[in-house]
């Protein structure tokens, strides 16, 4: 863990989408939250944890509506690029949700098995309205089918990291979304 960011630059490969594009296209995604909760009180939005951390602060920071935040924390994947389906709570909600407005907040959507089971186990505690708001969608890859209700982007089907995406728990800190060289995979047997 001695390298810095300087150095994990130069692991990537591109860029998919830049600082600015991602805060911009949080600006309408919060429009359409405050638009659809407007007359709704009691909205509670769920970080899930860790991919999630960045993208509710700023999405939580560009919301109008008044809201609580909670913070769940899943393992959905070992040290590899791809979904065992296995789904792991690791940490849980501090709160009750039945009567509460929820809305889940991820970073992205892939297989479709985190926000699946993530989805029946808040819906068995009663909430009054769940919904899914989603930095990053992969549809190529879905083998589960979870309706997503908000989406940042549609991405190819690549292995992502940034804005609180990470590889090996690394690269969460860049403030841009980007795809690996495809070398810094090459010890893992994928
Ligand atoms: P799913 O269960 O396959 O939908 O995967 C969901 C979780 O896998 C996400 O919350 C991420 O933590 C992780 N994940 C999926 N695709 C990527 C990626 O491209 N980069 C980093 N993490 C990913
Ligand atoms: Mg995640």
């Amino acid at each position: 863990m001695s390298q810095e960011n300087h150095d994990l630059f130069q692991d990537i490969d591109r860029i998919l989408i830049d600082g600015p594009q991602i805060q911009e296209r949080i600006v309408g995604l919060a429009a359409a939250i405050d638009a659809d909760y407007a007359d709704k009180d009691d909205l509670l939005l769920i970080c899930v944890l860790k991919g999630g951390y960045v993208f509710l602060s700023d999405l939580s920071r560009t919301l109008q509506r008044p809201h609580h935040l909670d913070f769940m924390g899943i393992s959905s994947y070992g040290g590899g690029t791809t979904s065992s389906g296995a789904v792991q709570i690791i940490m849980d909600l501090k709160q009750p949700l039945n009567g509460r407005h929820v809305l889940i907040v991820e970073d992205i959507i892939d297989s479709g098995h985190t926000l699946s089971y993530l989805r029946q186990n808040l819906l068995a505690r009663q909430p009054a309205s769940l919904k899914i708001c989603s930095l990053l969608n992969k549809p190529s890859r879905r083998e589960v089918d979870v309706t997503v209700d908000y989406v940042g982007f549609d991405i190819p089907d690549e292995f992502v990291v940034g804005y609180g995406l990470d590889f090996d728990e690394l690269y969460r800190n860049f403030p841009f979304i980007a795809v690996l060289k495809p070398e810094v995979f090459a010890h893992l047997n994928l």
